[in-house]
């Protein structure tokens, strides 16, 4: 298939849009990462995501809308604390968990009873959602297991001749993907950390949420058995390379990270190392995947992280780092 290069022009917004109705794959700027777009009530297209991306059937897809009255067309509820969500994050890279409709087909839900719902607040991906007049079902448009694509050019490097078009834009500003909260049960949860945070939302709804307790520790035996975001459980964001973490104070990271680097470089290998400022969180989350995806074109052998203070956007960008490096972490 010949992969459409378009630009994110309002011109080509509509080309897209009508790729987008006819049943078609288009790849699209979000303000976290680029997704990759299907019409989300055609089971057809949705389909065509999970064989564009080579991603197991049972992970559901985010569909994303472009006006709160859309909520309706998805889900057969709209609660208080959600309404609150909405006002208070969207548009914004938060998605809620919502009880599902029926007209939402089971392949963009993974077959699940709810529906993942979220507001983009990039303007070109609301004007495609608009212009489609459908709800857009994006999963990151990256080949299954590799890291998010931020740039447009990580796009074209994965899926250039799998899917119809691509909206090359700027880099996504956040980075890291959408905070996922499941607002299903009686206490909300995060299911995935993301740029909002949980006292973020603690704030908005005036009490505590939940944070699933299994997000940043290795997976153990029992946990995959009922995987609340059903993604989390898959082999996820990863190099090529071999990935270490180093956790510890911080000249103790520095200094092992240089004693490994020796190492490394003596036995011929290429080192990489990802070191972020830790005041600066935010940076980290809009650098990281391009960081892991820069180690790949280098050829690395390893890559040596200094591990973040797992705390605010702090605690969303290990999430990342720790699957990337298959919860390779040493204490030091
Ligand atoms: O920022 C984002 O959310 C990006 C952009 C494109 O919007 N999208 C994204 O989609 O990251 P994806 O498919 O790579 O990740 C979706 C995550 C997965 O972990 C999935 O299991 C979870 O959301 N998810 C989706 N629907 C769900 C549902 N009904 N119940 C539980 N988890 C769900
Ligand atoms: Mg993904």
């Amino acid at each position: 298939m010949k992969t459409r290069l378009l630009h994110d022009t309002s011109e080509d917004i509509t080309e897209a849009a009508h790729i987008i109705k006819e049943g078609g794959l288009v790849a699209f700027p979000t303000e976290t990462v680029y997704g990759l777009g299907a019409d989300a009530l055609n089971a057809d297209a949705v389909e065509k995501i999970y064989e564009a991306k080579g991603r197991p059937s049972d992970n559901p897809t985010i569909v994303h809308i472009s006006a709160e009255s859309d909520m309706h067309r998805l889900t057969t509820s709209v609660t208080d604390d959600m309404k609150v969500l909405m006002r208070r994050f969207w548009p914004g890279p938060m998605t809620m968990i919502c009880p599902r409709k029926e007209t939402v087909p089971d392949v963009t839900t993974g077959n699940l009873d709810t529906v993942g719902i979220r507001m983009p607040s990039n303007p070109i991906a609301r004007e495609l959602i608009f212009r489609s007049g459908c709800p857009i079902a994006a999963p990151s448009a990256n080949l299954s297991g590799r890291p998010s694509p931020t740039t447009a050019q990580h796009v074209i490097d994965d899926l250039d001749g799998r899917i119809d078009a691509i909206i090359q834009s700027e880099p996504c500003e956040v980075g890291i993907e959408s905070t996922v909260i499941d607002m299903t049960g009686e206490i909300p949860m995060i299911l995935r950390p993301g740029i909002i945070t949980q006292e973020q939302f603690e704030e908005a709804l005036g009490r505590s949420i939940l944070l699933d307790p299994t997000l940043n520790r290795p997976p153990r035996p029992g946990d995959d058995i009922h995987p609340k975001a059903p993604g989390m459980k898959y082999k996820h964001y990863a190099p090529k390379a071999e990935m270490i973490i180093f956790q510890g104070s911080r000249e103790n990271v520095a200094a092992a990270i240089d004693a490994e680097r020796m190492e490394r470089e003596e036995l011929g290998q290429r080192v990489s190392v990802i070191e972020f400022n830790e005041e600066e969180e935010k940076i980290a989350a809009h650098e990281i995947f391009a960081r892991l995806r820069e180690a790949d074109k280098e050829d690395a052998d390893v890559i040596l992280a200094a591990a973040l203070p797992q705390k605010g956007v702090g605690f969303s960008v290990m999430n990342r780092m720790l699957r990337s490096a298959g919860f390779n972490v040493r204490n030091v």
